[in-house]
């Protein structure tokens, strides 16, 4: 029998379901959400976006019931949660509030032990899985656990929000604009960071951002909203750019949705332009002749592991006589991990217009042009013409009457 798979995670998350939910506080003419469906699938991250209240905390509140519906039901997986517990509810839904908002008289321990401590674990059953999950999250248990939060740095109390959001292994994690308040090199780190985490965790996600990027660089799907908790697109990040649903989406994603299609393809997705490569110590004459023939500017000097070692223009290797072996540190090179944003800021600033790509083991893999970037956006734009198959549920339920009262 075949074991193949076995490298491949497990998803862990359950799905969500809100089914025809509508919110009216009290004293309000109009429901903060009207008779929204939403369907998260399991696993997934799911963003939720649109402007300033259309909804967004009303509808994930809903989900752990710290907002009670007015109507509807909430379905966890396939059990309807709508009229169990609320306590009960939430500890199986990890919650991630806007600046942690962590205990402040409590350790970074104790506040990651919360709902461990609720559920009864054992001592040392918490401990371990405190350290477990400092170290999940980057931070060093023995620096970090007897901390109190003010001890620590808004996006190292950001980390630690969410490690206690994952204290109890909840299947779905759902997070109010969870980066908002800390500096953008902070936020990158903990998106990336939260990207990797989820590679491993699988959990099915819900995230509210006001930032239409961030919602582009974590999510498998966005919801767009407007008022009312109406949505007006449901779609992978690609489709939304590539193929925005109306103005109103077209004015929120904003300027530059070329620009951002390039955060979402990385360098190891694409097909390379190819280069003359010649060995360090070989003649420099040999190598010109051969980027003659092929019509480069340039040809890439490798070492005994084929790593690139410089990337001289011809002009500068017909002045050579042997292929120098030191490496030039200003080298433009990218890792094939790399988004194409990245490689395309690389490629700016290096006199060559291009940029190496080297593979994981530093090895030379090929080149990164503009004609290369070019033709991704091209394809990208194509495959997103096409509408994902398994494409979750999103709609309310005005749709829903329009649709049943068609004749056909
Ligand atoms: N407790 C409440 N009582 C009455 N109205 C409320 C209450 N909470 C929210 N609302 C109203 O419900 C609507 C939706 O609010 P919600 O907080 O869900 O918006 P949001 O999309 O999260 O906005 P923001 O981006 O500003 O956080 C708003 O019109 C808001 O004024
Ligand atoms: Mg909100």
């Amino acid at each position: 029998m075949s074991t193949s798979n076995a490298s491949t995670t497990e998803v862990s998350g359950r799905s969500i379901l809100l089914d025809q939910v509508t919110k009216r506080y009290p004293g309000q003419a109009k429901a903060a959400v009207d008779g929204l469906t939403l369907e998260i699938p399991a696993g997934k991250i799911v963003m939720l976006v649109g402007p300033s209240g259309c909804g967004k905390t009303t509808t994930l509140k809903m989900i752990n019931r710290l907002i009670e519906p007015t109507e509807g039901r909430i379905v966890l997986g396939d059990e309807d949660v709508t009229s169990i517990s609320g306590d009960e509810l939430r500890r199986r839904i990890g919650y991630v509030v806007q600046g942690a908002a962590l205990f402040p008289h409590q350790t970074v321990a104790q506040n990651i032990a919360t709902v461990p401590k609720l559920l009864g674990w054992s001592k040392e059953r918490i401990a371990a899985r405190v350290d477990e999950l400092l170290e999940l999250v980057s931070l060093d248990p023995n620096t970090y656990r007897h901390r109190f939060p003010r001890e620590l740095s808004g996006g190292q109390q950001q980390r630690i929000g969410v490690a206690r959001a994952l204290a109890a292994d909840p299947p779905v994690l759902i997070m109010d604009e969870p980066f908002g308040a800390v500096d953008p090199i902070t936020r990158q780190r903990l998106q990336e960071e939260l990207l990797r985490i989820q590679e491993e965790l699988q959990k099915t996600i819900v995230i509210v951002t006001h930032d239409f990027d961030e919602a582009v660089k974590l999510g498998d799907w966005i919801v767009v909203f407007r008022e009312g908790g109406r949505i007006v697109q449901y779609d992978t990040p690609e489709r939304i750019l590539a193929d925005p649903a109306d103005e109103f989406v077209e004015n929120f994603i904003g300027s530059g949705a070329g620009l951002k299609q390039l955060t979402l393809t990385r360098v190891r997705d694409v097909e390379l332009a190819d280069a003359v490569t010649g060995a360090a110590g070989t003649p420099a004459a040999e190598l010109l002749k051969r980027a003659r023939e092929a019509g480069h500017n340039h040809a890439v000097v490798l070492d005994g592991q084929r790593r690139p070692l410089r990337w001289p223009s011809l002009r500068r290797l017909s002045r050579m006589d042997l292929l120098p072996a030191e490496r030039d540190d200003e080298m433009p090179v990218v890792a094939p991990t790399a988004s194409l944003q990245d490689a395309l800021d690389t490629m700016l600033v290096s006199s060559a217009g291009a940029a190496i790509v080297t593979g994981r083991r530093g090895e030379f893999a090929g080149v990164i042009t503009v004609e290369v970037i070019m033709d991704a956006i091209t394809r990208a734009r194509e495959s997103a013409a096409e509408v994902a198959e398994d494409a979750p549920i999103g709609l309310n339920t005005e749709a829903i009457a329009v649709v049943s009262g068609d004749p056909s």
